[in-house]
């Protein structure tokens, strides 16, 4: 290929994008919040730290960021609050029955712990929603309150306990 053609097609592929960029943005893209239901019920130092780090994905209060109104980023944040909703909603807590609630404030710590959550390209936008250390110890000994034991967990203690003299 000649030097003049490589530059056109790259003029074409470079315009082509813009296009589609530009065409992209009236995709619409449903930034929601939903009614409120009964809120989850934790002391106000888990409040703050849920309000902080997670109700933007895990509740019907998002506050929708400035990159939520541009494609394809705007694509990316409705997944994630969707799929987030779904998964676990500090704003609808009263839909759970008592054994989802127990598992799911287990889950919260347990998340935290493993490092999965709060999603890190969520914390590279929003570096206030790092959790210090403060923040982990007060959602661990909410998640570790839960009462929550996994069924591996209740075979095993029943292991010990037919083990036991
Ligand atoms: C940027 C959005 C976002 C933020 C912020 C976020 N999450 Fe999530 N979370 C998700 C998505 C998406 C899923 C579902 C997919 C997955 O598990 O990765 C999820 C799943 C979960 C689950 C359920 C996991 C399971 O096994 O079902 C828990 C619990 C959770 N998040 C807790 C938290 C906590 C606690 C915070 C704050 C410290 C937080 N998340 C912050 C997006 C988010």
């Amino acid at each position: 290929m000649g030097r003049h053609t490589w530059r056109r097609s790259l003029k074409w592929s470079l315009a082509t994008s813009a296009l589609l960029l530009l065409a992209a943005q009236f995709v619409p893209v449903a930034r929601t919040n939903p009614p409120l239901g009964i809120e989850v019920d934790a002391p106000p130092e888990v409040m703050s730290v849920l309000k902080r780090s997670c109700y933007d994905c895990h509740s019907n209060e998002t506050r929708w960021p400035w990159y939520s109104r541009i494609a394809p980023a705007s694509w990316l944040a409705a997944k994630d609050v969707r799929e987030g909703r779904e998964a676990v909603n500090y704003s609808t807590w009263g839909r759970y029955d008592s054994e989802e609630r127990a598992e799911l404030q287990r889950e919260t710590w347990e998340d935290v712990e493993e490092g999965e959550m709060p999603l890190r390209i969520y914390t590279l936008m929003h570096p206030d929603a790092r959790l210090s250390q403060t923040d982990r110890t007060v959602l661990r000994d909410w998640g570790l309150q839960s009462g929550y034991v996994e069924e591996d967990d209740r075979d095993s203690m029943g292991e010990l306990d037919d083990k036991d003299p």
